[in-house]
């Protein structure tokens, strides 16, 4: 049984806590929130932009505001970190050095110096470190990853990816419409996007980003659009929180091959369909579960297995910040920015 600490109990630490309910071989046998209403035995669940919002029962858990005594106190093999984007390295490198296995939420950290910190200390000390990239779990883009890599959709001529949200209001003291502390919706929500790029389509050599702001002071990073400049398709991603607040929250794809379109949309139904270029259009099937569930139930396999995680390699969750920061600066300069 794989011991869990979560800290962080606020959108994301509920949804994970939540999910480790319904997984074998993990036990989360301790939470941790500065804010001591996160963690009161019946604790006021929050929503998010995406996922249930459920009352928590935290009575069977230790419960602790600081971390450090939850650390010192516990026995864990895991410490779960979802906490606010610029507290991940702090954080997780306290873990590690504890000797416990890190998952992290993405992105992975706040700045590139951070992501390499991280990585070190995992390397020094021999433990897992897994950055929660749902999306390359999520059932769907599975399924697009899947038609891409066995070459059904043929050659690739566009791919197109979008995301788009309210703002984040429900985030502790507002951290996450600070851009100092998250980064913005650029690296807080656009690099789902741009994490699956990179694992499903590779690196491309260059990014051309147009950016807006309605509601961040400084860089524009309230709403990107980004072309990866790949030789031989045409590759583009949109994505945003500033939409207005009853805007409901979008993601979704169309890439086109030379064999048929695989569309997918949360606003359509049925949500995923693939049009083949000869015949009737279809759903496929798609694996049970949110890329939430799909991504810890990897993870404590990983660790039940003592098998590394092959499926989102660290150094590739450092890869998708480094794009973002691209992005970011191909957004201030207006020029395209090679990536190396
Ligand atoms: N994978 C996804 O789709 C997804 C969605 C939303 C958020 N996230 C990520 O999850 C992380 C958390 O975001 P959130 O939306 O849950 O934010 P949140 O504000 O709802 O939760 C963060 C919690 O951390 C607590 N906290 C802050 N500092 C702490 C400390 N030093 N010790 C203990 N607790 C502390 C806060 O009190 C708060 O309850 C972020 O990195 C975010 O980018 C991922």
């Amino acid at each position: 049984m794989n011991r869990i600490g979560i800290v962080g109990m606020g959108f994301m630490g509920q949804q994970h806590f939540a999910i480790y309910q319904g997984l074998d071989n993990v036990e989360v046998v301790a939470v941790c929130d500065k804010n001591p209403t996160k963690i009161a035995e019946a604790a006021p669940s929050i929503g998010g932009n995406i996922g249930e919002a459920t009352e928590l029962d935290l009575s069977a858990q230790a419960r602790y505001v600081c971390f450090d005594d939850m650390l010192a106190k516990e026995e864990l093999d895991c410490v779960d970190v979802c906490v606010p984007t610029h507290l991940h390295a702090e954080l997780a490198v306290a873990a590690l050095e504890a000797g416990c296995h890190v998952i992290s939420e993405k992105p992975m950290a706040r700045t590139l110096e951070d992501c390499d910190h991280m990585i070190a200390v995992a390397e020094a000390t021999a433990r897992m470190l897994f950055i929660a990239q749902c999306i390359r779990f999520w059932p769907e883009y599975e399924a697009l990853a899947d038609m891409l890599s066995s070459g059904e959709l043929g050659r690739l001529a566009t791919a197109k990816f979008t995301r788009q949200s309210p703002p984040p209001t429900w985030a502790e003291d507002g951290w996450l419409l600070d851009p100092g502390l998250s980064g913005g919706a650029m690296l807080d929500l656009h690099i789902h996007d741009v994490d699956f790029i990179l694992s499903a389509l590779g690196k491309p050599p260059a990014v051309l980003s147009q950016a807006a702001n309605l509601f961040s002071e400084g860089n524009k990073v309230d709403h990107v659009v980004t072309s990866y400049l790949y030789d031989d398709f045409v590759c583009v991603a949109e994505g945003g929180w500033a939409m207005p607040g009853a805007f409901p929250f979008e993601m979704g794809f169309q890439v086109l091959g030379e064999k048929g379109v695989l569309d997918f949309s949360l606003a359509k139904q049925p949500m995923l369909t693939f049009y083949p270029s000869d015949g009737e259009p279809y759903s496929p099937e798609v694996a049970a579960g949110t890329g939430y569930e799909r991504e810890l139930a990897y993870f404590v396999e990983c660790m039940e297995n003592d098998q590394p995680p092959e499926r989102v390699t660290a150094q590739s969750a450092r890869e998708s910040v480094a794009v973002v920061m691209a992005e970011q600066q191909s957004a201030q300069t207006g020029e395209v920015v090679e990536l190396d």
